[in-house]
Formats: C-alpha cells, structure tokens, sequence
C-alpha cells in the first residue's frame, strides 16, 4: 500500500478494493511483495524480498548476475512458488491465484521458448487466444504490434528463420498482446541493434504514458535512468538500496559536485573559497568541489573570486549518472561497504510470512 493511501489491505487472495471507508477512493498497489524468499535445494536465492509498486510505476530492478532479479520476477508472475513471503499482483495472490496472476500480467521472459515453426501472426494470436482474446481481435492486435516493432514485412517468415533479436521483439509482442496492465519486462533490450532497442524503449515510454505498471529488469543502467521512476537495487538476494534515481544519487554519492573553471591557476582560489565548500580537487586552472548549497554558496564564490581578481570561466554541476550511483552500492567504489548497506533502511518490514503449503505448477 502507498503510505498515504493505506487503509484497506484486501484480505489475502481477495479481489483488489477499490473503494474505501466513508466513500474514499483508495489505489491498493498493483503489486504487493513481501518477505519473498525462494531457496533451491541447499541454495537460498531470494532472501525476503518486500516491494511495492503503484498503479503506472516504473521500477528497474537491477543487480549482478545471479542477484536473484529474474527468480523474483518469475515469482511476482506466478510461475515459481515462493518458498516463504507472500505477494500479489493487482490483488490476486501469485500462488492461489496464479491464473488470475498470469491473465493480468504481460512476461516477457529472459529465454523465451518460441513455437518456432509457427508464423509471427499465427504465433501472436495463439498466445492472444490463451489469454481469452477473440481471433479477430487478436489478430489485429498482432498487426498493429508487427506494425509497431517493424516485423510486418517478416510476417509470412517461420520464427525459426528469425534473428535474436527478432525473436526477442515476437516475445515482448506476446507479452503485450492482450494489453495487460503489469508488465514484467526481463532483459527487454539486450539481443538488440540500437534501434530496435529505441524502438522498444519507445514502446515502454508509451505503456509508461498509458498508466501501465511496469517491472523492468536490466543491465542497461542508461536506459534505466531513462524509464524508470523508481529504481531497485538487489544484491545476493536481497534488496540493498531503493528510491529514484535523485534519492539514491544523495544518499550514495553525497551532496552535487561542482567544476570551477578559472582563467587562472586554481590553487590560488583554494585560500579564497577557504572554509566555503568542500574541495575535492584542484587540477591545473579547474577546482572541484561539493555543495548540497548552490544556491547561497556559489553567488559568494563567483563574488569572492571578482574580489581576489580571479577570473571566473565557467561554474558547472558536473552531471551523475546511474552507472556511479549503481557501482557505489554494488561494487562498493569506495565509501559504501558491505556492511554499511546491509544497515542501509533500503526497504520496509515484510508482513508475516504465512506457513501455509500450497501446491502449483512449477516451471523448470
Ligand atoms: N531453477 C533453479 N535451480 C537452481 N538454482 C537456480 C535456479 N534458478 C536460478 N537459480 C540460481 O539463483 C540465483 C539467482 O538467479 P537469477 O536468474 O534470479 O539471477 P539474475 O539476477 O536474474 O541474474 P542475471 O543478471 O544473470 O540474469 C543464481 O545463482 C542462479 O544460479
Ligand atoms: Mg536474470
């Protein structure tokens, strides 16, 4: 539940609510992870996992091989059971209502099987059908996403014949077909040539623009930064830092850094901004520094340097990127260890886990 919103939880496996007490309209989230593990054998992949995503939210899960990002993605979509946890997905519970779970939700996978002697068209409203559609409105669907992905002129081809990437756009096609509100988009971009990549982003900037609920997995950190709302960052199983992308910036890469590029050497400004800012470096004519402050602290700087007779060139933010923020947490560049985030407030409590044994088919 959004924190503002949250008054009505539905009961487990209970269709969602969608209105509340005294005629409040509530927007329960349209998924509800919580304490999510998943262990195969000796080996504990996901380790209480606990998310939650809005009606329109975009979140990218990132992390490193095996973070457990796929595995969680595969529970959230009703095709392996939790080991412990709970969640549900537009308020259908994934393992009791797992039906329920798959018809609201579009997954495009990490390794799609494709029927590959079927024909694109044939093979789109095959899925369309499996998802209750008419034959006549899943084939126009199927036209208008050949259309779209530029697969048209391909549509008499057996997918067999079809390239990589090809085959990667015919399955985020029938992850679409049937326009699902949630979409788990696995690895969406990466089979493809940069402007089957930008067509697809396209297509995800409009499902964005559509108030469609997209879950993103990806390695892709621009494209990340690009799309995504919300940014989760899982790690050994466990969810390490989350927010949007200026929160996580703050939070890990401390306050905004400045260039200050002098028409003389930069050394003898030091003494002048003395006490000022934080510097971080001085090279040549340029000084580096931080400042969570611009606002009050630059006019002083750029007045201090008339002073002194030092020219001022140019005064810039120098831009951060998600690959810094993302390498910091992961990697640990520097400042952020292990440690320090396994302390971090990364994510809230998970609900009880319920002990109850469900049964449910379970893929691989
Ligand atoms: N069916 C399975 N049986 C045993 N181990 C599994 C199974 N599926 C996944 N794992 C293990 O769980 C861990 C998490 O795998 P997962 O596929 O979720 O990682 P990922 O974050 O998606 O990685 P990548 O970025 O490489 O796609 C890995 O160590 C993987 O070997
Ligand atoms: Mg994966």
């Amino acid at each position: 539940m959004r924190p503002i919103e949250a008054c009505i939880r539905p009961a487990r496996g209970a269709a969602p609510s969608h209105s509340g007490i005294f005629g409040f309209q509530t927007v329960p989230d349209m998924i509800e992870a919580r304490n999510l593990h998943k262990v195969f054998g000796a080996f504990h992949a996901v380790r209480g996992v606990t998310l939650d995503v809005a009606p329109g939210e975009v979140i990218a899960l990132l992390g490193p091989n095996g973070a457990g990002k796929t595995t969680t993605v595969r529970m959230l979509g009703a095709i392996l059971r939790p080991s412990d946890g709970y969640a549900r997905v537009a308020g259908y519970d994934v393992v009791e209502q797992a039906r329920e779970v798959r018809r609201v939700v579009g997954l495009l996978t990490e390794f799609p099987g494709l029927y590959l002697r079927m024909r694109p068209q044939e093979y789109l409203c095959f899925f369309g059908a499996l998802q209750g559609m008419s034959a006549s409105d899943s084939a126009r669907r199927a036209e208008q996403l050949l259309r779209q992905f530029g697969l048209w002129e391909a549509r008499d081809k057996r997918l067999d014949s079809f390239s990589k990437g090809m085959k990667q756009k015919i399955a985020l096609m029938r992850a679409l077909i049937h326009d699902p509100p949630v979409l788990y988009l696995d690895e969406p971009t990466t089979a493809m040539d940069p402007h089957s990549a930008r067509q697809v982003r396209d297509a995800m900037l409009e499902l964005r623009a559509a108030k469609r609920t997209i879950l993103l997995t990806t390695h892709n950190l621009t494209e990340a930064e690009e799309l995504a709302d919300r940014i989760v960052i899982i790690r050994n199983g466990s969810i390490v830092a989350e927010g949007t992308f200026a929160q996580l910036t703050r939070q890990f890469l401390g306050a905004p850094r400045w260039e200050l590029r002098l028409g003389a050497p930069a050394q003898r400004a030091a003494a002048v901004i003395d006490g000022l800012v934080q510097i971080e470096r001085i090279d040549g004519e340029s000084m580096y520094y931080y400042t969570d402050d611009a606002r009050r602290v630059n006019p002083q700087i750029i007045a201090r340097m008339a002073n002194a007779g030092i020219p001022v060139v140019a005064l810039n933010e120098l831009p951060r990127r998600l690959e810094d923020v993302y390498l910091e947490i992961v990697a640990g560049n520097g400042r952020t260890d292990a440690a320090t985030l396994a302390e971090q407030p990364a994510r809230r409590d998970g609900a009880p886990v319920t002990g109850e044994v469900v049964t449910l088919k379970v893929e691989g």
